[in-house]
């Protein structure tokens, strides 16, 4: 009998290599190469053929290349998953024989999400759920929850073709896939389920690779969607090996404060969409609730105080309407501290400096905290300006007069740079009620704005853009 074979896998990237090393020559990591025993691909190995067994066993056709201008176009087909948020983070739906990751934190929603979309699928197409984590029992408790307030009524949530199956056992899972050949078919989740004939525990590396690398294959061959639930490890990145993002066409995650009840969903990449979409949901006890109008969910109370500034951030194409708030007071430390919710805090130390060296205000001296509402997490440089004028207003006790938002990028020489999508951001704000908006100068949108009832400040520096926002030169001992 032949000896069996090791093979040394990096848990970091999933490498392969025979023979053991301190430092993955793959990706560098050091100390992350595991032994496991080699084994063929678990759908290679598998006694049932997956032709219909009386087909002749016709020699394989070589593939040929072709003209990149001769290859047939078809229209991507979409099935839509039953809710509008999920279907935008998608990039317009399910796309049949795509895999999709979906990772969060433990208890955040993924399983109420993913069911709750198999339900409303399952009225259209056939729909496998596959439950490795609960029981039948468990999945079925959760479904009754959600089916007393699908707005679809009891009858239709009893009678779409929604099956379930609760196991683990990566082969049981293929062979059931590959009976019913479902439309689509969600893995709750991948870390849970484990090929037998691998020695490492289910969760590690090597099973989750070749899990969903068997997984993937049955999806491409069939064309069926396949939703993944990924754990993600305490510092917030999908557990298993980042070959498992290279294998899978979109990574969702699914976030939110646990104090809160909003859930927002992203892509974090999408072979068929645009990244950085977002959806937004309201975790109630009946289930998930799409929430279309966010930027009410992202508005502070109505009474304006010093310290707070608007601004409209823009997650993929849609403007989102946030109010941020800034605490500046003298401090009691040797080295003033700094703190930053929702936006990077380095970001917030270069708009101090700006502010300190430009405007001439001393907040070296001062702490200074600041906070997006809601729990947002906002990126892009736009709102920069925004995080100026909260701290400005913190720092001179003044309140910005209602109505007004803050769009532009902050130079280090203290200019403001313009932005993208400045009329979509613009069109979002008024619809929301706001009159007046400072935005960077020379956008050339001030017929458009005065189309929407906004008034334009445009301005080229922070100086201008604090004094037309606060209607004070802050800079002006006072
Ligand atoms: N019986 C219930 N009544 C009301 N809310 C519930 C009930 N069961 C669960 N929930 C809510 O649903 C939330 C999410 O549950 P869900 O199982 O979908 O999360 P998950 O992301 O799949 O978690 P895990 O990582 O543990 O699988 C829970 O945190 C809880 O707030
Ligand atoms: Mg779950």
């Amino acid at each position: 009998m032949a000896k069996p074979v090791s093979l040394f896998v990096c848990t970091e990237c999933g490498a392969q290599t025979r023979q053991f090393f301190g430092r993955c020559s793959s990706c560098g990591s050091w100390n992350t190469l595991v032994e496991q025993a080699a084994a063929p691909p678990a759908d290679q190995r598998r006694r049932r053929p997956v032709a219909a067994p009386d087909a002749p066993a016709a020699a394989p056709q070589p593939r040929r290349s072709e003209p990149i201008a001769a290859v047939g176009e078809r229209p991507l087909q979409r099935l839509g998953s039953g809710y509008g948020e999920l279907d935008r983070v998608l990039g317009g739906g399910l796309v049949p024989g795509s895999l999709v990751l979906l990772g969060g934190d433990p208890g955040i929603g993924k399983s109420t999400l993913l069911l709750q979309s198999a339900q409303s699928m399952a009225a259209r197409t056939s729909v496998l759920y596959v439950s490795a984590e609960e029981s039948a029992q468990q999945v079925k408790l959760r479904w009754r929850r959600l089916a007393e307030a699908d707005p679809a009524g009891p009858a239709a949530v009893a009678a779409a073709d929604l099956q379930l199956l609760s196991e683990t056992d990566l082969e049981l899972v293929l062979q059931e896939l590959e009976s019913l050949r479902p439309a689509v078919a969600i893995i709750d989740s991948i870390q849970a389920l484990h090929d037998a004939e691998l020695s490492s525990a289910p969760g590690s590396v090597a099973q989750v690779r070749e899990c969903a690398a068997a997984l993937a294959r049955i999806a491409k061959r069939q064309h069926t969607a396949l939703l993944l639930v990924g754990h993600v490890t305490k510092e917030g990145v999908l557990a298993g090996p980042k070959v498992l993002e290279h294998l899978v066409d979109a990574v969702l995650t699914f976030e939110g404060d646990r104090f809160a009840s909003h859930r927002l969903l992203r892509a974090v990449k999408n072979r068929f969409g645009a990244t950085h979409e977002l959806g937004v949901f309201e975790m109630r006890d009946r289930g998930l609730a799409e929430v279309t109008n966010p930027s009410e969910l992202f508005l502070g109370g109505d009474e304006p105080s010093s310290g707070t500034a608007t601004i409209v951030a823009c997650e993929g194409t849609r403007p989102l309407v946030v109010e941020l708030q800034a605490l500046v007071s003298t401090t009691s430390y040797a080295s003033p501290r700094r703190s930053a919710t929702g936006i990077p805090v380095n970001r917030l130390h270069q708009i101090l400096a700006v502010l300190e060296k430009h405007m001439g205000l001393p907040l070296s001296r001062f702490d200074c905290y600041l906070a997006v509402a809601g729990g947002l997490e906002v990126e892009e440089p736009a709102a920069d300006l925004g995080v100026a004028a909260a701290v400005v207003a913190s720092y001179r006790d003044l309140t910005l007069p209602p109505g007004t938002v803050l769009i532009g990028e902050l130079g280090l020489g203290g200019q403001l740079r313009p932005v993208s999508q400045l009329e979509l951001r613009l069109g979002e704000a008024a619809r929301l009620g706001f009159t007046r908006a400072v935005v960077p100068r020379g956008s050339g949108l001030g017929p458009v704005a005065a189309g929407l009832g906004l008034q334009l400040l445009e301005a080229a520096t922070i100086a201008q853009a604090l004094v037309a926002a606060l209607g004070v030169n802050p800079a002006d001992d006072g």
